[in-house]
């Protein structure tokens, strides 16, 4: 891989019907070069059909799309300086991981020889050096699926796109996989959308998350901006899991905010609200339980489970039931427990919506 190849790559305006279903609205959207962006959100939210958008294999409705600068909107699939690593990674089977991937070079012109050791190189960058006379069916599915990368890869294209590249994998190779790839894009600095319904994967891996809902945009940003500073409830609980609690921002100090649960004060950053009735996000590990009878917010503990390294609860409190992760797991405290319910500084952000 070249870097001086990354492209950028734009969306304008595009939209997408297929008949009189509408599965992209309006959407705008720009990736820098050697930059990883993940496209992420619930099934049938568009990332797919986004995604074939860039490679060719569908045409916007409308809108333009960029890659490296130049027009693509209208351009075939195999004019387009993309490659695409697919959900089922589609290795031919017949051939071992060497031809696999020498595969694409030789039908773009190179000579055998040329196209070997380049396929070689290949192997080499995504950790399978002397693999490569195993057939696919001699390798695990993590192995597998660097080949299908490293056979994307030695196209060189201006753009990688990876339409969840580790749906096949167990957990624990997931990480692992998601991890090389990502290591591999940050050493070439190749340009790369990556496409998830995982958000752990999303957090791991991104330069900037775009969250997607019914065809649009509902948030974009660093995996940091959207945990700590999501813009709806919907991205507080899509982006690690949230309790949505009602409040009352009471009073707006330079970009401060003081904010009110019953009789509980609480000191967050402001984020451009204003006075009056707003919503809090409150991860569940920034809640803290004490045993009390009465209490400036309380609440009555209704479940709790201990899971080894901490306690889950669910409280009932006058702001909803709020589910809580507590690391002290030497007292737990029985269902049925009156509990004085605290704030911790980190995880609390209000909702601007
Ligand atoms: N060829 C098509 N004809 C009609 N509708 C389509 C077509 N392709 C996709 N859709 C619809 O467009 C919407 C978006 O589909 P898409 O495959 O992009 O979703 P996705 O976000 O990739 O979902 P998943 O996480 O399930 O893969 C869905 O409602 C889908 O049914
Ligand atoms: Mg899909």
């Amino acid at each position: 891989m070249n870097p001086a190849q990354a492209g950028s790559v734009v969306f304008q305006n595009v939209r997408k019907t297929f008949g009189a279903f509408t599965a992209i609205h309006d959407l705008s959207l720009t990736v820098e070069p050697g930059t990883l962006v993940t496209l992420l959100g619930p099934s049938g939210c568009g990332k797919t059909t986004t995604l074939r958008m860039l490679a060719g294999l569908e045409h916007p409705s409308s809108g333009r799309i960029l890659i490296g600068g130049k027009d693509v909107t209208m351009l075939p699939a195999n004019e387009r300086d993309v490659s695409m690593v697919f959900q089922s990674y589609a290795l031919f089977p017949h051939m071992n991981s060497l031809d696999n991937v020498a595969y694409g070079l030789e039908s773009s012109g190179l000579s055998k020889k040329e196209a070997r050791q380049k396929a070689e190189h290949g192997l080499e960058l995504v950790g399978l050096a002397g693999m490569g006379r195993r057939l696919p069916a001699e390798l695990s599915g993590g192995q597998q699926q660097r080949v299908a990368v490293a056979r994307a890869l030695v196209l060189e294209p201006q753009v990688l796109l990876l339409d969840e590249p580790l749906s096949n994998l167990d957990a624990r190779l997931r990480r692992r996989v998601r991890t090389e790839i990502r290591e591999l894009q940050q050493r070439l600095q190749f340009t790369a959308v990556y496409v998830t319904h995982d958000q752990d994967e999303a957090l791991a891996v991104s330069d900037k998350i775009v969250v997607m809902k019914d065809g649009g945009i509902a948030q974009e940003g660093s995996p940091r901006d959207l945990y700590e500073a999501p813009a709806s409830s919907f991205i507080a609980d899509f982006i690690g899991e949230a309790n949505v609690v009602p409040c009352e921002i009471i009073d707006i100090s330079g970009t401060q905010a003081t904010v009110g649960i019953e009789g509980l004060r609480h000191v967050v950053p402001a984020r451009g609200a204003r006075p009056g009735r707003g919503k809090l996000a409150v991860r569940p590990n920034a809640i803290t339980v004490e045993p009390a009878e009465n209490a400036a917010f309380s609440g009555r503990i209704r479940h709790a489970a201990y899971l080894g390294d901490h306690i889950e609860y669910e409280a009932e409190t006058s702001g909803g039931t709020l589910y809580i992760v507590d690391p002290s797991v030497d007292r737990p405290l029985p269902p049925g427990t009156q509990v004085a319910i605290g704030l911790k500084n980190r995880g609390i952000a209000i909702i601007a919506e």
